[in-house]
């Protein structure tokens, strides 16, 4: 009788898992053909930048922009988020590189050097694709209250580093600055 529940809760687990991939499959092949129309040719790609207006983003709230054909998450971080991430000690890190364009060189993946920087603590900006296989991954979810991917499991926290499941990497930083104090260039 104990193990009647933990052969339902596998077959739950599998049965849940099964029907995301089957949906991020499905999603996948109506999708790449519409976009495989509309890509503008590789010069055109590597020069393209874009500005965004990140005013009306206050703490706790996201967007995403679509850069270069990619998803990316500009997040305003609540205090709490920061604090979280920032007590996480470097050893507990899965991925211990910050994976952050705009610093040269192999950093530490501390809060700070996955953030926007000194006095822009708040703010983080990352490409939505899994280090995985590059499923686009859920905001405020998962084990450590920041992203998490559901085609595998992979779990990452609130300065998007991967703490638990499959994924090698921790969330990539794009080159970005903040060219206003509410407007951040991508690219
Ligand atoms: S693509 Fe496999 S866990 Fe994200």
């Amino acid at each position: 009788m104990g193990h009647g529940g933990e052969d339902e809760a596998t077959r739950r687990d599998f049965l849940y898992i099964a029907t995301g991939m089957a949906a991020v499959v499905g999603a996948a092949g109506a999708v790449w053909p519409f976009i495989d129309q509309m890509r503008p040719d590789a010069s055109t790609l590597a020069l393209a930048s874009i500005d965004v207006d990140v005013s009306a983003v206050e703490p706790g709230m996201s967007l995403t922009a679509k850069w270069r054909g990619k998803p990316i998450f500009i997040r305003n971080r609540t205090e709490r988020e920061i604090q979280e991430a920032q007590e996480v000690p470097l050893g507990d890190l899965k991925d211990p590189v910050a994976r952050n364009e705009n610093l040269s060189g192999d950093v530490e993946a501390t809060d700070l050097n996955r953030s926007a920087g000194e006095g822009n603590e708040n703010w983080i900006v990352m490409i939505g694709s899994c280090t995985h296989l590059g499923c686009v991954p859920l905001g405020q979810a998962g084990d450590f209250d920041g992203w998490f991917c559901p085609c595998h499991g992979s779990h990452y926290d609130t300065a998007g580093r991967i703490r638990k499941g499959p994924a090698p990497e921790n969330l990539a930083i794009p080159t970005y600055a903040f060219t206003s104090d509410t407007t951040i260039r991508i690219g």
